[in-house]
């Protein structure tokens, strides 16, 4: 606990912006900031890494890099919104995080622009924090998740009854011929779940029922009982019918009927969601150079793809394929293969914040570092970002940059790549 002399003294230091106060992991730990009411102090809280840079006193014009605050890196799987955890993405980033930039960066009632959206992290959180929303992804299973998150049932018996009617609406159909479903896909489920789940699908995604969309996409593949594949892993799909051979596993490649285990994961999905403030939000599913975003937002918040290092559509193939069986997964867009990819996009976005970022508004960027394990020279992807903005949207400056390095459980890697940290960079319009 911290002792009352410290908290006395904070409303002063943090007013007096002491410089002995220094962004380190140990200092963000240690610090507790006083709620200080109308009637007195009203107990303490700990401080903000925002907080924590903002008593610094280094002149805003001057550039800041510090590490992210511990807090960071510890789990939120129990405290966060519970949508968060609908279905897994890769790259997906913390929502702790997701929710400091936001908090830091906009203010209620204001826009936040998220061009490359993924699962909807950010979205999420600015509507939770009671912000405006515009987001976008070129990929299907991105458009899913955000559509979902940013439009979830209103409640469990809302969500039931629509389980209810997509059902009703599927039964005439029949069943679902297996001949048309490339084996790579069979190869995962029962014949009998999978003609079951497929009906059920097809008429959700004909109705555009995202949210319940989003939750059978989060236990399509898994061995757990929960799920619908036979044992495969969580992020990725992969078989693992090695380590869980069939004949001393047979219950793991048994029938699994969807309806319970749908219903399940939608009580997941809804268990910890407090009602969000009425925003309004939109989500356009397109490659970043083709949405028209609106004029003067007043942040874009966002994480690019990584550099060389993540293939979205070979690791979502699973999922893509429910959401695209007619084009074979073809989401080629989201391709960020090489330096010049990366480039490419990092340019039409420094390109869109320069034309339409509100004065005084910010730009945050997410920015995942990739190392090469063959090339010791491949340049960070942040220096790169950095150079770009700096170019090409000569009307913002950077404020700071924070970093951080990714826990084991989110990396991801492709060929000799490796992503090893991320810097989040802050840019302020004049
Ligand atoms: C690092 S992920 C974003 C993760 C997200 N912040 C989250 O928490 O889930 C990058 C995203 O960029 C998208 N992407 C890649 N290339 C794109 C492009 N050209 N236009 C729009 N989105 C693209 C990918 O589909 C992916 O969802």
């Amino acid at each position: 606990m911290q002792s009352p002399r410290l908290v006395r003294r904070l409303p002063d230091v943090k007013g007096c912006r002491l410089p002995t106060i220094r962004c380190s992991h140990r200092d963000v730990k240690d610090c507790i900031i006083p709620h200080v009411t109308s009637r007195g102090l009203r107990g303490t809280s700990k401080v903000r890494w925002r907080s924590v840079i903002d008593i610094t006193g280094t002149p805003s014009s001057q550039l800041r890099t510090s590490n992210c605050p511990d807090y960071w890196r510890s789990s939120v799987s129990h405290t966060e919104c519970s949508l968060h955890q609908l279905a897994p993405y890769i790259g997906k980033l913390k929502s702790i995080i997701a929710r400091d930039l936001v908090t830091s960066y906009s203010r209620v009632g204001q826009l936040v622009v998220d061009p490359f959206s993924g699962s909807g992290t950010i979205p999420l959180e600015a509507t939770l924090l009671g912000r405006n929303v515009f987001a976008s992804d070129s990929s299907a299973y991105a458009a899913t998740l955000t559509r979902a998150k940013l439009n979830p049932a209103s409640s469990l018996e809302t969500a039931f009854k629509t389980v209810d009617e997509i059902a009703y609406v599927s039964e005439p159909h029949g069943a679902v011929d297996l001949r048309t479903v490339p084996a790579w896909v069979r190869a995962f489920f029962h014949p009998q779940t999978l003609k079951s789940v497929l009906r059920f699908w097809y008429a959700a995604m004909a109705s555009d029922q995202y949210f319940i969309m989003a939750c059978l996409l989060g236990i399509l593949h898994h061995q757990r009982p929960g799920f619908l594949s036979y044992p495969a892993s969580h992020l990725v799909p992969y078989l693992r019918s090695n380590k869980f051979p069939e004949h001393l596993y047979p219950e793991l490649y048994s029938y699994r009927p969807f309806r319970p285990r749908l219903l399940a994961k939608i009580e997941r999905a809804l268990a910890r969601c407090s009602p969000r403030p009425i925003v309004a939000s939109d989500f356009v599913h397109a490659p970043l150079r083709m949405v028209d975003f609106p004029s003067g937002f007043d942040a874009l918040i966002t994480s690019p793809p990584y550099m060389n290092a993540l293939d979205y559509e070979r690791d979502n193939r699973l999922r893509l394929w429910f959401l695209k069986p007619d084009t074979n997964c073809s989401d080629r867009e989201p391709g960020c293969r090489s330096i010049s990819d990366f480039v490419n996009l990092v340019r039409t976005l420094a390109d869109l914040v320069e034309a339409r970022l509100a004065n005084r508004g910010h730009c945050v960027l997410v920015v995942g570092e990739s190392v090469s394990r063959g090339s010791a020279s491949l340049r960070h992807p942040a220096r790169i970002a950095l150079d770009i903005m700096r170019e090409r949207a000569s009307s913002l400056t950077l404020l700071h940059e924070i970093r951080d390095s990714i826990p084991d459980i989110r990396r991801a890697r492709r060929e000799n790549a490796a992503v090893k940290s991320e810097s989040v960079l802050v840019f302020k319009k004049k």
